[in-house]
């Protein structure tokens, strides 16, 4: 009996099994077509923005050439170094800086950086603006005093470099095509704590007590001063 039953339980469970099988297989292939079919069609219509394509944002505010516009307190960041421009757009984007309730002009830049979709974009456009020619704001600020200016900036140049170019390796920027309004704004919100004291912003803690040791306006304006006698 059982030697009769066995073979016809085997014969349907096994055709049971091919049948599954094959439907697997259809399925496998229905799936890995439509699948690929989707990757490639989600694949052409996303790819990473070109530079040039993202930056029409960013010259809204910060100029055709990026060369900066003070009356949207947009800085000149044309020729800024990519890791400094890909840092701070993260920094922006995840709510290192512009968060603070006093930090109105990082609050107009914050959802700039927030549109950047990800880390792609983002080093999309820091490349794309940092080929872009450093411009030479015109000296806005009157009365700093350079001589004086270059005493202070001893501290600076100890991260900053002694031209004012910037230094990598202690994640300064350069500040010598900056305009003199923006180092002046930018000064005034480490000193008032409105700037690097977001615990996700490490790099602006190093800043800050530095902005901490110019003990007044004038010790700004003077600084700054002799930082724009370093633009080339
Ligand atoms: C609505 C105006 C506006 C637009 C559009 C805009 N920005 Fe800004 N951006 C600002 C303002 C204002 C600041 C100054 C923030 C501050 O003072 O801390 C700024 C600051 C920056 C900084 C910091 C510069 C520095 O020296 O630390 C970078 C980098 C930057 N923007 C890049 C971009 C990029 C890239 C885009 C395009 C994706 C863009 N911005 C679009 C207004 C704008
Ligand atoms: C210990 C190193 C260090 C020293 C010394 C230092 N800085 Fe900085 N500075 C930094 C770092 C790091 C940043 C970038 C902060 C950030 O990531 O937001 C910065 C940023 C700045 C900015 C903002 C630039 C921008 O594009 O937004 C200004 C302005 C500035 N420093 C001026 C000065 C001046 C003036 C002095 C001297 C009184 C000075 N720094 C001394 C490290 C330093």
């Amino acid at each position: 009996m059982k030697t009769r039953f066995a073979p016809a339980l085997f014969t349907r469970s096994q055709s049971h099994v091919v049948a599954c099988l094959t439907s697997l297989v259809l399925f496998c292939v229905l799936f890995c077509v439509l699948f690929c079919g989707a990757c490639s069609v989600a694949g052409s219509a996303a790819p990473t923005p070109a530079g040039a394509e993202l930056f029409q944002l960013c010259a809204q505010c910060h100029g055709p050439e990026a060369g900066g516009n003070r009356p949207v307190n947009a800085p000149s960041i044309a020729g800024l170094p990519q890791w400094y421009l890909e840092a701070q757009l993260k920094k922006f984007k995840s709510g290192g800086r512009g968060m603070h309730f006093d930090d109105l002009s990082g609050m107009q830049m914050r959802p700039m950086a927030m549109s950047l979709a990800n880390d792609k974009e983002i080093s999309a456009i820091a490349e794309y603006v940092s080929k872009l020619a450093p411009t030479k704001p015109a000296t806005q600020l009157t009365d700093g005093d350079a001589t004086r200016g270059q005493a202070l900036f001893v501290t600076c140049s100890a991260c900053h470099g002694a031209d004012a170019a910037g230094m990598e390796a202690m994640k300064a920027p350069p500040l010598n095509h900056a305009s003199d309004w923006y180092l002046f704004a930018s000064l005034g919100k480490f000193k008032a704590g409105v700037r690097g004291t977001n615990p996700a912003d490490t790099s602006g803690a190093l800043m800050r007590p530095m902005a901490l040791t110019l003990p007044n306006e004038q010790a700004m304006k003077d600084v700054i001063a002799y930082i724009m006698t370093l633009k080339k």
